[in-house]
């Protein structure tokens, strides 16, 4: 950034509004190819299944570098295919993390079996596998980390649990397409991988839709026989399934978007960076933590989250929103204290860290098309708002950083996900 731009903070700058999302940028760039595949299909009278998806099945699979992808309805229905193929059931426990979507667990739950909810990293907020070695029965049939955000979870230490407890890992990859760890991309470090084509997530669809992949034969061929309820040969059921198959719809929209997913997330990196760069010129001192880079893979960036400290995250998102600026709180309810989940017995305090990120954190605009000046305006609002409420922000003054979130030359707390993993497995 050069010096001569305008500070972040610079009241004069900001734009009228800045969106939490802006789908349209990118319909815009794509309207006539994205017309024209809707047409082909409408034309061809092939709506279910069908070549488009087929070939998006082929695509997804070479750009993943897994043998297998296998489309499906939703990102939820592959959380449930991939349970299902793991012949996950009634008694059965799956660890899972609580601060997520609600479909990681609720496709433990529609099989009959128990969700056992772990905590998670309070740097990465992903889940903390001493939490999860922790929890593992001789019921548990498989651990679901989520990598929230497109920050791959710890699969370092994931792995070697799984494997000495004898249970397969299915990865949930809906926030996460095109992230790395050690150079694979995940959905292919697991047993089974689970993407949702939701229209948020960095491959969106025009509706739902979602995709599994694995590196195994046998759970590939399972998956494609229960997403047609279990039918091979046509009205002969092997076994009972679901009906959960791709749109050709969906799928012409998403082969056309695919080949731009790679520059989309490296726009998504792009506008990380300089988030940060920007709240470092703003001197928020301990008011906000960044989110930080991955540095043993690819982070995509599917959420930009900030923890706000000590209770001033309802009043930032307020200030926000009547600044036109648009913000997300993923996820202000926990899933082992949701009302659905009472009868399995957790109570508030049950998951410290969880708890404390889904009253902590916001999401803020993260998206590829995200302008320069859009991120000095949030940047700014944000100033603002610590800037001119001294006396709340005094009262309220936060604790000094600890030794493991300081990291680099600002003052801004950063996370830093190598010192944290190397101080939860000391
Ligand atoms: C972490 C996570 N898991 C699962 C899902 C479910 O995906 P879908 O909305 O496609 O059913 C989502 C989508 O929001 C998600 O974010």
């Amino acid at each position: 950034m050069s010096q001569s731009s305008p500070s972040p903070t610079d009241a004069g700058s900001l734009l009228p509004a800045v969106g939490l999302l802006a789908l349209d940028r990118q319909y815009e760039m794509l309207r006539e190819p994205i017309r024209a595949a809707l047409e082909r299909v409408c034309d061809s009278g092939r709506f279910v299944l069908g070549p488009d998806v087929a070939e998006l099945e082929n695509e997804l699979a070479r750009a993943l570098d897994v043998p297998h992808a296998i489309t499906c309805a939703s990102g939820s229905d592959a959380l449930l295919l991939a349970l299902m193929a793991l012949d996950v059931g009634p008694g059965d426990e799956v660890i899972v993390p609580s601060y997520t979507f609600f479909a990681t667990a609720s496709a433990v739950t529609r099989l009959g079996a128990v969700p056992i909810f772990a905590d998670i990293d309070p740097v990465t907020y992903l889940v903390d596998p001493v939490d999860v070695a922790r929890k593992i029965s001789s019921r548990c049939r498989a651990i679901v980390p989520v990598h929230l955000f497109g920050r791959t979870a710890d699969m370092d230490a994931l792995l070697p649990i799984a494997a000495r407890a004898g249970i397969p890992v299915v990865e949930d990859c809906a926030q996460s397409i095109l992230s790395t760890w050690h150079g694979r991309c995940t959905g292919g470090i697991g047993d089974v991988g689970c993407f949702s084509f939701y229209p948020t997530k960095n491959l969106g669809g025009c509706g739902d839709g979602g995709f599994l992949t694995t590196t195994r034969d046998d759970i590939a061929a399972r998956l494609r026989l229960l997403r047609v309820h279990g039918m091979e040969p046509r009205y002969h059921h092997q076994v009972i399934g679901i009906n959960s198959r791709l749109d050709s719809l969906q799928a012409a929209v998403l082969r056309v978007k695919l080949p731009h997913l790679d520059a989309w997330t490296e726009a998504r990196r792009t506008n990380a960076a300089r988030y940060g760069e920007h709240f470092a010129r703003a001197g928020l001192d301990g008011w906000i933590t960044l989110p930080g880079d991955e540095h043993r893979g690819r982070h995509v960036w599917n959420q930009y989250v900030i923890r706000v400290a000590d209770g001033q995250r309802d009043a930032l998102r307020s200030h926000l929103t009547n600044h036109k600026v648009g913000t997300e709180i993923y996820y202000p309810i926990p899933l082992h204290l949701q009302v659905c989940f009472r009868h399995l017995g957790w109570a508030p305090g049950d998951l410290p860290e969880t708890e404390r990120a889904a009253n902590e954190t916001l999401a803020l605009p993260i998206y590829p098309e995200l302008t320069d000046a859009e991120q000095r305006t949030v940047v700014g609002r944000i100033a603002e708002f610590f800037r001119t409420a001294p006396a709340r922000a005094q009262a309220n003054s936060p604790q000094p950083a600890s030794a493991a979130a300081l990291a680099g030359p600002h003052f801004i707390r950063r996370m830093n996900h190598a010192e944290r993993v190397a101080d939860t497995r000391r």
